[in-house]
C-alpha cells in the first residue's frame, strides 16, 4: 500500500461479544466490522440504539478489547501510546469535573498535555469563542445543560490539536442552532485536513458533514458508501428551475409525454423546518433578546491549523514508561512517520511535521493480540437505499427489539 493511501483507522473482521458474570456470550454488540477511514475523511457510523456505533469507537480508542479481529489507528494498534496525542475524543457521555468552571476545565486539560500557560490561556480563549460559551466560561459545569456540556465536550476534544477526532454523538442534546453550529465546526475542520470519525443516529446530521458513512444494524454493516452513492435515486431525473409561467410548464409536459410517454410532477418545493428556525434564532440574537443559554459559535481557531507539538514531553515520558514492559519482538505494522498526509492539504503537512514521535514503541505485553498485526484491505458492502429508509422507519423498534437482547 503507498504511503499516500494508508489509512488513519482500518478494522478487519472486528468483532465485541460481551458476557455475562459466568463468561457466557450474552451481547454480540459488534460484528465482522470491516471499515477503512483515510486521511482528511470526515466518516459517518451511522445506527439506530444500541447498534453497535459506541462499542465501535472504544474498541478503536483501545478502551475496550475486541473479542476478535484487528485494528489498526495511523497504523499502529490503538493500545499504542504514542497515538494517544493524535487523537481527540468527544465520548458518548461527558466525564466533565462539575465543580470546574468551563475556563478551569480546559484549562485543565490543556495542562495534562503539558501545554505551557500562554498557549493554554490562548486556546482555551479561542476554544470557548468557538463553542458560543465565552459568556458562560465561568459558570459551573454542574450547572451547564446538556447541550452545553456537549459544547465544552467538543472544545476538550480539540484542545491538542488532534489529527483524528473522534465524536460520538457529537450533536446529541443541542438545539437546532446548537447542532447546525457543531455541524459547521465539523465540515470546516474536516476541510482543514482533520480526520473525523463520529457517530449518530441522527441522518440529517450525518448527511450534512460526513463523506462517507457506514450503516450499522445489530453490530453489523449494513451498507457502505458515499452519501451520493446511498442516496443517489438513479431512476429519477429532477430538473429544477425559477418559477416558471403556466403555458411552459405545459409545454415541457408535452414534450416529455411525446418523447418519453412519461407524466411528469410539477410543485413548488418547501423549506427546511431547520432553516426557518435558525433564522427565527438569528433574528432574536441579533435584536440581543437576553439569554443564559449558549451563544453564538465564533471562528475556529487559528491553532487548529498549525503546527504544535504540545503534550509532546508527557506523550514521551509515557512511552519511555511503557517502553519498559514491551517484548522485544517489534510490530510489524506500519510506522506513524509513514502515515502520508492529504497530499492537496498544506495545512495537514504542516500539521503533522512536528508530531513525529521519536521513538517507536513496541507491543505491550498486556494488548490483545487482535489488535496488534496489520490489517489487510476491506471488502466494501453493497449499498442498499432500502436500509436507509428501513432505519428510518424502525429506528424505535430496533432499539426496543435490541434492548430486549442486552
Ligand atoms: N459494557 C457492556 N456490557 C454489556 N453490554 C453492553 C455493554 N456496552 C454495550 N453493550 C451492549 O452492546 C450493544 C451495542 O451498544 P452500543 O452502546 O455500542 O450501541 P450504540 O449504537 O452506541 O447505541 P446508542 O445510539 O444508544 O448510543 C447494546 O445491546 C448494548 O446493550
Ligand atoms: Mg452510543
Amino acid at each position: 500500500m503507498s504511503k499516500a493511501s494508508l489509512p488513519v483507522v482500518q478494522t478487519v473482521g472486528l468483532n465485541k461479544v460481551f458476557k455475562d458474570f459466568w463468561r457466557r456470550p450474552r451481547v454480540s454488540a459488534v460484528q465482522n466490522l470491516n471499515i477503512e477511514i483515510k486521511p482528511g475523511e470526515v466518516f459517518g457510523l451511522l445506527g439506530p440504539n444500541g447498534s453497535g456505533k459506541s462499542t465501535a469507537i472504544k474498541m478503536l480508542l483501545g478502551l475496550l478489547y475486541p473479542t476478535k479481529g484487528r485494528i489498526s489507528i495511523f497504523g499502529r494498534p490503538p493500545t499504542d501510546v504514542a497515538i494517544k496525542q493524535r487523537i481527540g475524543y468527544l465520548p458518548e457521555e461527558s466525564y466533565l469535573y462539575r465543580f470546574l468552571d468551563a475556563r478551569e476545565t480546559l484549562d485543565f486539560y490543556g495542562r495534562l498535555f503539558r501545554q505551557h500557560g500562554q498557549v493554554r490561556r490562548e486556546r482555551r480563549d479561542m476554544l470557548l469563542d468557538m463553542v458560543g460559551l465565552q459568556h458562560e466560561s465561568k459558570r459551573r459545569i454542574g450547572e451547564y445543560s446538556k447541550g452545553m456540556a456537549r459544547r465544552i465536550g467538543l472544545a476538550q476534544a480539540l484542545i491538542n490539536d488532534p489529527e483524528f477526532l473522534v465524536l460520538d454523538e457529537p450533536t446529541s442534546g443541542l438545539d437546532p442552532i446548537g447542532t447546525r453550529q457543531i455541524k459547521d465546526v465539523i465540515r470546516r475542520l474536516g476541510d482543514m485536513g482533520k480526520t473525523i470519525l463520529l457517530s449518530s443516529h441522527l441522518l440529517a446530521d450525518v448527511e450534512d458533514v460526513c463523506d462517507r458513512v457506514c450503516i450499522l444494524y445489530g453490530g453489523k454493516v449494513q451498507a457502505e458508501g458515499t452519501i451520493k452513492e446511498l442516496l443517489a435515486q438513479k431512476d429519477v431525473t429532477q430538473i429544477r428551475a425559477d418559477k416558471l409561467r403556466t403555458d411552459t410548464i405545459e409545454e415541457i409536459k408535452s414534450v416529455v409525454e411525446r418523447r418519453e410517454s412519461k407524466s411528469i410532477e410539477v410543485s413548488v418545493p418547501t423549506g427546511r423546518l431547520e432553516n426557518l428556525f435558525l433564522k427565527i434564532v438569528e433574528d432574536a440574537q441579533a435584536a440581543k433578546v437576553e439569554t443564559s443559554g449558549a451563544g453564538q459559535a465564533g471562528a475556529i481557531p487559528e491553532f487548529l491549523g498549525a503546527a504544535t507539538d504540545d503534550g509532546g514531553t508527557l506523550i514521551q515520558s509515557l512511552i519511555q514508561a511503557a517502553d519498559k514492559e514491551v517484548k522485544s519482538e517489534p510490530v510489524p505494522m506500519a510506522s506513524p512517520e509513514s502515515v502520508a498526509p492529504k497530499p492537496s492539504q498544506k495545512v495537514l503537512d504542516e500539521l503533522t511535521k512536528p508530531k513525529q514521535p521519536a521513538h517507536e514503541p513496541g507491543q505491550s505485553s498486556e494488548e490483545a493480540t487482535p489488535s496488534t498485526s496489520p490489517v489487510g484491505p476491506t471488502k466494501p458492502v453493497q449499498a442498499d437505499r432500502s436500509i436507509i429508509e428501513g432505519l428510518m422507519g424502525q429506528s424505535d423498534s430496533a432499539a426496543e427489539k435490541d434492548r430486549g437482547n442486552g
